[in-house]
């Protein structure tokens, strides 16, 4: 139920610059060094770093003063500091000013089945990427939201299978509806097909099955929702929250591996990761 007080806490702490600002300073601050320096209220700072440091995402000692200090716990050093190479801090962003606004009107999604574009940013949605960038700020957030998970999970999903007997590897640009293809011997599909309908990714996978090289293959990236529909919980949160962002949905192992038939690819492997990603490797 407050689940999402704890997600503002944490926004907001990012958002005003509390990790970033302990970070810079190199050593342990106080609640009136830190109000000064974020151009906060003492007392809504001091309630603020107290609630991150039940969060475990500060730490609070007293010093011989006797005044109470505030410094980062290793997890915010690691995931909330702009500068870290796993840094998480244009994720929360995005989630704090993009997300967490269309996720106001779920039950208007639910009822409509469909995203909240219009509702939350009163931009049309009929073409979705015009919606999600709809300014270049917001297509650099969006941009700096995509490419900061893959520090974290990139690994796993380009090592889940031997990727060396394909040559010529594609990442599509251009207009992959409308534009011909490149020629190549895997195409790389990473959190594609998840925003848009089973037609719309059949049309665009057979797309690429024709443009594939024989003895080619496509790699899917995508969060894998178990086969009777039990979870994993993150990725039917992601469902959902394709929902209020989209046109498409998480889908399962089976589900993608229709669509790669119905495209004409075979020879389907799955590799769970345990991890948020998971991929799946078909062959022309
Ligand atoms: C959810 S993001 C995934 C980005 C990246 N593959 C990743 O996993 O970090 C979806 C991507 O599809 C791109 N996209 C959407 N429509 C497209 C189109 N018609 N042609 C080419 N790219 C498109 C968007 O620009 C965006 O980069």
């Amino acid at each position: 139920m407050e689940g999402f007080l704890v997600s503002k806490t944490l926004f907001c702490a990012c958002e005003l610059g509390v990790f970033e600002q302990l970070h810079e300073s190199q050593r342990p601050l106080s609640v009136s060094e830190l109000a000064v320096s974020l151009g906060c209220s003492e007392d809504g700072t001091e309630r603020l770093l107290n609630a991150c440091v039940s969060l475990e995402l500060l730490n609070a000692n007293t010093d011989p003063h006797g005044t109470v200090v505030y410094s980062n716990t290793e997890m915010s050093s690691v995931f909330l500091t702009k500068s870290s190479p796993t840094s998480l801090f244009h994720s929360i962003e995005y989630s704090s000013r993009t997300i967490y606004l269309c996720w106001h009107y779920l039950n208007d999604a639910v009822r409509e089945g469909k995203n909240q574009y219009e509702k939350a940013f009163g931009v049309n949605s009929k073409d979705l990427f015009e919606a999600l960038y709809r300014s270049d700020e917001e297509m650099v957030k969006f941009m700096h939201l995509m490419n900061s998970i893959w520090n974290i999970c990139g690994r796993d999903v380009v090592t889940a299978f031997d990727l060396s007997p394909f040559r010529c590897i594609c990442d599509l640009g251009g207009d992959f509806f409308k534009d011909e293809l490149p020629q190549a011997d895997l195409y790389i599909l990473a959190r594609i097909l998840h925003d848009w309908t089973d037609q719309r990714s059949v049309e665009l996978l057979a797309k690429i099955y024709h443009s594939c090289r024989p003895g080619g293959g496509v790699l899917l990236v995508e969060s894998l929702l178990y086969e009777d529909d039990s979870g994993p919980l993150t990725a039917q949160l992601y469902s959902l929250n394709m929902l209020v962002q989209t046109e498409g949905r998480e889908r399962k192992a089976s589900d993608y591996s229709r669509l790669l038939n119905a495209a004409g690819f075979t020879h389907v492997h799955i590799h769970h990761t345990g991890k948020i990603y998971d991929a799946i490797l078909a062959r022309k």
